[in-house]
């Protein structure tokens, strides 16, 4: 005869996860039902799309594994790390880049040579997100034009940097990583007339991905403005075709401005000498009179500034502060730049580093080093929306499994 039992004390999470993983159709009592009928007859299996072990982060949520290609210093890293997860792969050929890598995230596991060069099935391991902010020059407004006026070829014909996005596909075409994301500068929308996007957009399409892309200013979070395409892409053999997929909305701070970045008490070395401030105001003002360039940026502390970029180490021109002690303006020193990029203590202490990231190179490579980099605040913020979209998957799939007979 059948009885009845009474399950007391059931812990909220697994109440919520009882509702969300009943399928429409089926009554909760039904459905934990047939999971013990189905426990019975085998031992039902939770995994991730390519997990076999446990994530080794601090804060693991959801098991996962993601690479880090042109890793830099680890914008993509430093975001994901809140969610836990693992990082089975890392590449930067820079070597200065490649010292700050391994001391900030403690991984001398780094590949540094060129990733075109790379045994694909060999040296990379099978991974949940591919991740990759791949060089912006052949694409960027100024590489662009730097490289026309040289008569260098640029975009997908730029010989030495051109063709990194193939080497990303043949990543994919030999891993499948379920997620694919992608960071690069906006104007990659726009280079060669839109058939840059087109062919980027056409080669992942063609692979089985849908392809999410929003331009994000991540001033919301950094007193800068700097605007980046972001692109994610959902294999849809596994993620279906019909994917809700949103980028976060950001809402800018107004009380974000220089002045949470500056120090009280910056060197005197980072001051401009008076030979290059007035190189720098002849400059601009030769430009202004032809009617092109800002020139220089010249902030108070109460500014967002313009975009760091990786030239910042040549003479700081973007980014100035205005100083009432001296009469010249300065550069930002190499930890108020990695302030501006958000590497902040929130991102260090997650990787051990009790006293902020540490500074192991010289300030000309640490500030090529922020330049390129990406802000990991907004990295966090897309990833909780690609977490959340995996972690949905994962229960449908595992509430399928479960319901295998
Ligand atoms: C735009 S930066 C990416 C920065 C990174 N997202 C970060 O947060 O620091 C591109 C990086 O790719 C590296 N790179 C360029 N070509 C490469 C290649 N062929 N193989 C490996 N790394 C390469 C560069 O040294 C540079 O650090």
């Amino acid at each position: 005869m059948a009885k009845n039992i009474l399950i007391r004390d059931l812990d909220k999470n697994d109440l919520e996860w009882i509702k969300e993983a009943t399928p429409s159709g089926m009554s909760q009592n039904e459905f934990i039902k047939k999971i013990i009928h189905n426990t019975k007859k085998k031992k039902s299996s939770f995994s991730t799309f390519n997990n076999d072990d446990v994530p080794e982060t601090i804060f693991a949520k959801l098991p996962f594994k993601y690479i880090d290609l042109f890793a830099g210093i680890g914008g993509f890293r430093s975001g994901l790390t809140p969610y836990g997860g693992k990082c089975v792969f890392s590449s930067e050929w820079d070597k200065y880049s490649a010292l700050t890598y391994k001391a900030w995230y403690n991984d001398d596991n780094i590949y540094e040579n060129d990733i075109r060069d790379i045994n694909i099935k060999k040296m990379i391991p099978d991974h949940d997100i591919l991740c990759a902010g791949f060089p912006c020059q052949p694409f960027s407004l100024a590489g662009v034009s730097k490289k026309q006026s040289l008569g260098i070829a640029h975009g997908f014909d730029d010989v030495k940097q051109g063709n990194l996005f193939h080497s990303i596909m043949k990543i994919v075409d030999i891993k499948k990583p379920p997620v694919i994301f992608l960071e690069n500068v906006k104007n990659l929308i726009s280079h060669d007339k839109g058939n840059t996007w087109k062919t980027i957009k056409k080669e992942i399409e063609s692979r089985g991905y849908l392809l999410f892309s929003k331009i994000i200013n991540a001033n919301y979070c950094v007193p800068q403005s700097r605007q980046r395409i972001y692109i994610v892409c959902f294999d849809t053999k596994i993620f279906g075709s019909e994917i809700s997929f949103d980028f976060p909305e950001q809402t800018v701070n107004q009380n974000l401005t220089l002045a949470n970045i500056l120090s009280d008490k910056p060197d005197t070395k980072y001051m401009l000498s008076d030979k290059l401030w007035l190189y720098l105001q002849n400059y601009a003002k030769k430009h202004k009179e032809k009617g092109n360039g800002f020139g220089f940026g010249l902030n108070t502390k109460d500014s967002v500034c313009r975009t760091m970029s990786a030239r910042y180490y040549k003479d700081g021109s973007e980014i100035l502060i205005k100083q009432l002690r001296w009469k010249n303006p300065r550069r930002l020193t190499p930890e108020e730049a990695k302030l501006l990029m958000g590497f902040n203590d929130h991102y260090a202490i997650l990787q051990g580093h009790n006293k902020g990231f540490p500074q192991v190179v010289s300030d000309t490579q640490a500030y090529r080093q922020f330049g390129n980099a990406v802000v990991p605040k907004v990295i966090e913020d897309i990833a909780q929306n690609i977490i959340n979209l995996m972690a949905e998957t994962i229960l449908n799939r595992s509430a399928g499994n479960l319901l295998k007979t």
